[in-house]
């Protein structure tokens, strides 16, 4: 994958490589710009200041789910007018920060919050601008933990709840309802999800049109997947196909606007996570390589049983041996994988865990009062 001294690095290191994070942005930008849909960075995927004024740069607006996101999205260089402001408990400190900054939309989750939105605005004498998040009942066939958008789940509007809130919203004067918003999930592969996804929407549009509404922009959130598997083979995600089933089944109404919202297809395949093999140890049925890598430092496995590919940069061993690829912290979840065929490998071997740049450093925590891992760019 790289060309790189790797043997000189300190361990356990997040590698991002900003040449896979350039093109990225690249393909992503021209296969927007065809369209002229607007693309807005979900910082939670990644919040590295490098990677940040990387993707800032490229000129894409922010998707922010707090107020410290706000305000490093800001000093970054996003610009307030493109930075869209998500989550179901936003607090009142972080609401009236973000009316000071002007942003682009507040996206809704409910009508207590929009209430307390319309207030601070009117104590501040201005006019919040906002997008209604709705909860399309839309199953995204992903992890039930990375699922949003079926009524179960605490996100969003449910579609039964829209009118009455378009009735409340009658007499609030300092919130303009400006977008519909949607976010079904997160790790979606399946490209036909996101054409339920435009059939539900153009339905749920009729409802605002039938009571003279039309919105200046549609918000379809973020989820679109990566290739796991098999990394190398597509290092750059298919903007082009997922954009296309947009346009070939959402109908915007004239001079309406397409938003998106996108984390992990930005960010995910530029990281890597270089760890190096601590002890192998004899099992009864299968042996364990211990490496100094943890769940404290990526916890998707864990957490979600997530498939990362892993390699064994070092030996040049052609025995193939099954381990458990294991950390070290003092939890039997602290897995990365079962029983994985790795050539066969000794204490001081490197090992990569590939396609972490999202949801990976973000993520970590010090339990066990664990060190966190280092960060390398590689150009
Ligand atoms: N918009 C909203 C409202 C979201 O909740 C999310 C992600 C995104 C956009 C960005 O979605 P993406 O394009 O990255 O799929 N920690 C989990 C993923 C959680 C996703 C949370 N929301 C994981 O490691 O798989």
């Amino acid at each position: 994958m790289m060309k790189l001294d790797y043997t000189t690095i300190k361990t356990p290191a997040y590698l991002y490589n900003l040449d896979v994070l350039r093109q990225t942005l690249k393909v992503l930008k021209t296969e927007a710009e065809h369209y002229a849909y607007h693309i807005h960075y979900a910082l939670k995927a990644n919040n590295n200041e490098k990677i940040l004024e990387e993707i800032a740069d490229a000129g894409l607006g922010a998707d922010c789910v707090s107020g410290n996101e706000i305000k490093e999205a800001l000093k970054r260089g996003f610009r307030a007018e493109a930075i869209a402001f998500a989550g179901v408990g936003k607090t009142d400190e972080e609401i009236n920060f973000a009316l000071d900054q002007g942003i682009f939309s507040f996206n809704c989750e409910s009508l207590p919050e929009i209430e307390v939105i319309n207030e601070l605005a009117s104590k501040k004498n201005t006019k919040a601008s906002i997008a209604l998040r709705i909860n399309p009942n839309v199953d995204a066939n992903t992890h039930k933990y990375i699922t949003t958008g079926i009524e179960e789940n605490k996100f969003g509007i449910n579609l039964w709840e829209i009118d009455s809130i378009l009735d409340r919203m009658d007499n609030m004067k300092n919130v303009e309802l400006n977008g519909l918003h949607f976010h079904i999930g997160s790790q979606i592969t399946d490209l036909d999800t996101f054409k339920n996804l435009c059939n539900r929407i153009n339905q749920i549009q009729e409802k605002f049109y039938a009571r003279q509404i039309i919105v200046n922009h549609i918000n379809v959130g973020g989820g679109l997947g990566i290739e796991y598997y098999d990394p190398d083979n597509e290092l750059i995600p298919d903007f082009k196909s997922y954009f296309k089933i947009f346009h070939d089944f959402l109908e915007l109404r004239p001079k309406q606007q397409l938003h998106f919202e996108l984390g992990r297809s930005i960010v995910g395949q530029m990281g890597s996570l270089l760890s190096k093999v601590i002890y192998v140890k004899k099992g009864s049925v299968k042996d364990f390589l211990i490496i100094d890598a943890a769940m404290t430092d990526l916890i998707r496995p864990a957490l979600y049983q997530a498939y990362h590919k892993i390699e064994n940069l070092s030996s040049q061993s052609t025995q193939a041996v099954k381990y458990d690829v294991v950390g070290p912290v003092c939890e039997s979840s602290d897995i990365f994988a079962k029983s994985l065929a790795l050539p066969s490998s000794k204490r001081g071997d490197y090992i990569l865990i590939r396609s972490v740049g999202a949801y990976g450093q973000v993520m970590a925590s010090n339990y066990n009062m664990r060190d966190a891992a280092q960060v390398v760019f590689i150009e």
